[in-house]
């Protein structure tokens, strides 16, 4: 009987040994499993936008230590869809046959993302859609839906507070010609981008909030381009001779383009701000052509994008540093720039 027992411990013994190796080798068995390689498909609106393209280079940086500290390769396809919402189409359609496991796009065409948001949901793969927001109904199709952005009310708001302190400082740095009234052109972006309307009203908001005594002379859609900036800076410098006190423009590009008409024009001493930080904006600012910017974190930006999309490709948990709002919304950080504030 004794012996009966004792055979009985033994054998269970050996049956829990057998699984405890058993399920120890089906976890080596996962781990041959887990992803070596993943594949990301990303579509930018247009490729030549600097700011887009400094938001690029971060998601490539962010590839590449992904890759070192993980030891998992990313097949990173980046593509440009020239401001066409048709090629974007196609571009989708591509990434999806070619199996990617996640879609990064900055959509074209914000108000369409339907068509791709269908395309990826059919195929159940996740979009993490970045600097131009697809609308709310499109947002609330599906919980693999998510968007990054730099909040335009908050670029706004920081962007007006560098001409209020400037105006408390020394009001004459901005009322030129001491009438009391600081008379300013406004330089804005596509009138389809949500950040572009948004970016214009908290601005001048923030002015009169601040008590700058505030008078518009005249305003244009520049596109967020440099070129179309500097076209239009320079009739309203030829049309309104020494009445310019300040330019307000909805990103440093537009900025910069002013800056290139009043250089031409050998006109200097005029306030212009910009939003974005790009590389030419920060150096402008550094050289004193800029008066200020508002810059987002571009290392954060990116890595919420990629952090974001290794998760969903992995099929690991969306790492807690990238706080989302709503389970879906990740607002990046954003500071002023000024030649003393950095
Ligand atoms: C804005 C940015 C612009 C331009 C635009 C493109 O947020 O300030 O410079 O990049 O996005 O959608």
């Amino acid at each position: 009987m004794r012996n009966m027992k004792k055979c009985c411990i033994l054998l269970s013994s050996l049956l829990w040994l057998c699984m405890a190796l058993w399920l120890t080798g089906c976890g080596s068995m996962e781990k041959k499993d887990e992803k070596k390689s993943i594949r990301i498909g990303v579509s930018l609106y247009r490729g030549d936008d600097t700011f887009i393209n400094n938001i690029r280079g971060e998601l490539e940086k962010c590839a590449k230590e992904y890759e070192q500290e993980n030891g998992v390769k990313v097949n990173m396809d980046i593509q440009d869809a020239k401001g066409s919402q048709n090629t974007q189409n196609k571009q989708v359609e591509r990434f999806l046959s070619l199996g990617c496991d996640v879609l990064c796009i900055n959509p074209v065409d914000r108000t369409a993302a339907s068509v791709m948001i269908n395309k990826a949901m059919a195929a159940q793969i996740p979009v993490v859609f970045f600097n131009r927001q697809p609308v709310e109904e499109d947002m609330d199709r599906w919980d693999q839906l998510y968007y990054v952005e730099a909040e335009a009310k908050e670029s706004a708001v920081l962007q007006g507070s560098i001409v209020v302190e400037r105006y408390r400082e020394n009001p004459g740095s901005l009322d030129l010609n001491g009438d009391g009234v600081v008379s300013y052109v406004l330089l804005e972006g596509e009138s389809s981008h949500q950040d572009a309307l948004i970016r214009t009203e908290w601005s001048v908001q923030t002015l009169r909030d601040g008590g700058v005594p505030i008078e518009k002379i005249t305003g244009g859609i520049a596109n967020w381009e440099r070129s179309q900036a500097s076209a239009l800076m320079e009739q309203w410098l030829e049309k309104y001779p020494g009445q310019i006190e300040l330019v307000l423009c909805n990103n440093d590009d537009m900025a910069l383009g002013a800056i290139d008409a009043m250089d031409r024009t050998g006109i200097s001493g005029i306030c212009t701000v910009g939003i974005d930080g790009t590389t030419p904006g920060i150096e402008a600012v550094e050289n004193g052509k800029l008066v200020g910017t508002v810059s987002c974190d571009k290392k954060k930006y990116a890595g919420a994008i990629f952090g974001i999309a290794a998760s969903r490709a992995t099929g690991q948990e969306i790492p807690p540093e990238i706080e989302l709002e709503e389970g879906k919304y990740y607002r990046c950080p954003q500071q002023i720039v000024t030649k003393n504030q950095k």
